[in-house]
């Protein structure tokens, strides 16, 4: 639906873009003609993704190994791309989020969410529109929230708490840095499934089932229809647009709330099995990270 070479000249950061749905964002740009930087806690799934990428789309992607939850190492990877010439965009993406009765939570599992999602969302999008400003350039940043900054997120409440923190950044920076011509947009995708969501907020059902049961359009969001609309916001077409968060759920969220408040229906063992389920889960994920 873009015409060829629509990004050529842009230099595009996607955290979290080794895997899932920002791996698939950072595909769509680099088709596009983008140059592309990923980061990721895994360094080793970055490389091999930016390896993956280039081999079959052409172009450069550059992967760097970062938790966006260390601000230091977040300023010194901005600065490592800015000493070649500035971005023009940054997805935030990298996320992390688990059902749980909120009840069942202790500090620590509240942070794990709030320091990756509301702290490093910050760290990047502030590492980057810094140096926006004190170049005299342009920036467009693209953060991906949920449909539950509209309502609310029973069960995912440190998630929803901390994705409306980023929706409240999008609209604060993009009244304040606006005159700088930096615009900040949100998307609010209902379900697309990857590995990483799937087993931590469905565990133990099909992927894609629960929209299949629920959404108004029968099915859940496919890797293209986001590609296709971050592609939209981080082109030159419509820079007017800023401060927006846009859902794309097929309606869910207007339909049934698009949380996940039937989870109320379950009981103790319910949990505990979900619980089961998304700790070993969590321990893969730390044994891939050595
Ligand atoms: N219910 C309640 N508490 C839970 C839990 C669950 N299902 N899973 C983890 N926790 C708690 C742990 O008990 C621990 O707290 P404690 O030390 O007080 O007991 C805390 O959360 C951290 O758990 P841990 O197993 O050390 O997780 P982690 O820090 O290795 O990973 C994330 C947590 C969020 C960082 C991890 O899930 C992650 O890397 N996510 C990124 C990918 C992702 O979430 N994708 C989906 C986005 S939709």
């Amino acid at each position: 639906m873009f015409k060829d070479g629509l990004l050529t000249h842009k230099r595009i950061l996607v955290t979290g873009g080794g895997t899932g749905l920002g791996k698939a964002m950072a595909e769509g740009f680099l088709t596009l003609g983008a140059e592309v930087f990923i980061c990721g806690r895994r360094k080793g799934v970055c490389d091999a993704t930016a390896d993956e990428l280039m081999q079959r789309r052409g172009g450069k992607v550059t992967a760097y190994g970062v938790d966006i939850r260390d601000a230091g190492a977040v300023d010194a990877m901005v600065e490592d791309i800015f000493a070649a010439g500035p971005l023009t965009g940054l997805v935030n993406n990298a996320a992390g989020n688990f059902i749980s009765r909120t009840e069942d939570l202790s500090p620590r599992a509240f942070d794990a969410i709030a320091n990756i999602v509301m702290h490093g969302t910050f760290y990047v999008t502030h590492a980057v529109g810094k140096r926006w400003i004190e170049a005299g350039v342009p920036g467009d940043v693209v953060s991906i929230v949920a449909t539950w900054v509209r309502n609310g997120g029973p069960f995912v409440t440190p998630s929803a708490m901390s994705k409306s923190a980023v929706q409240a950044m999008t609209q604060s920076l993009a009244a304040e840095w606006g005159r700088y011509g930096v615009r900040l947009n949100a998307i609010a995708p209902g379900e697309i499934p990857t590995e990483g969501m799937s087993k931590r907020l469905n565990p133990g059902e099909a992927p894609g089932a629960r929209s299949a049961a629920l959404n108004p359009m029968g099915r859940c969001g496919t890797f293209e229809e986001l590609q296709n609309l971050a592609t939209f916001l981080m082109s030159d077409g419509c820079r007017w647009l800023t401060g927006e968060t846009l859902a794309m759920d097929g309606a869910q969220g207007l339909a049934t709330g698009g949380n996940f408040y039937e989870l109320r229906k379950w009981g103790d063992e319910d949990w505990a099995r979900a619980r089961e389920s998304i700790k070993a889960q969590n321990v893969k994920d730390r044994a891939e990270r050595g």
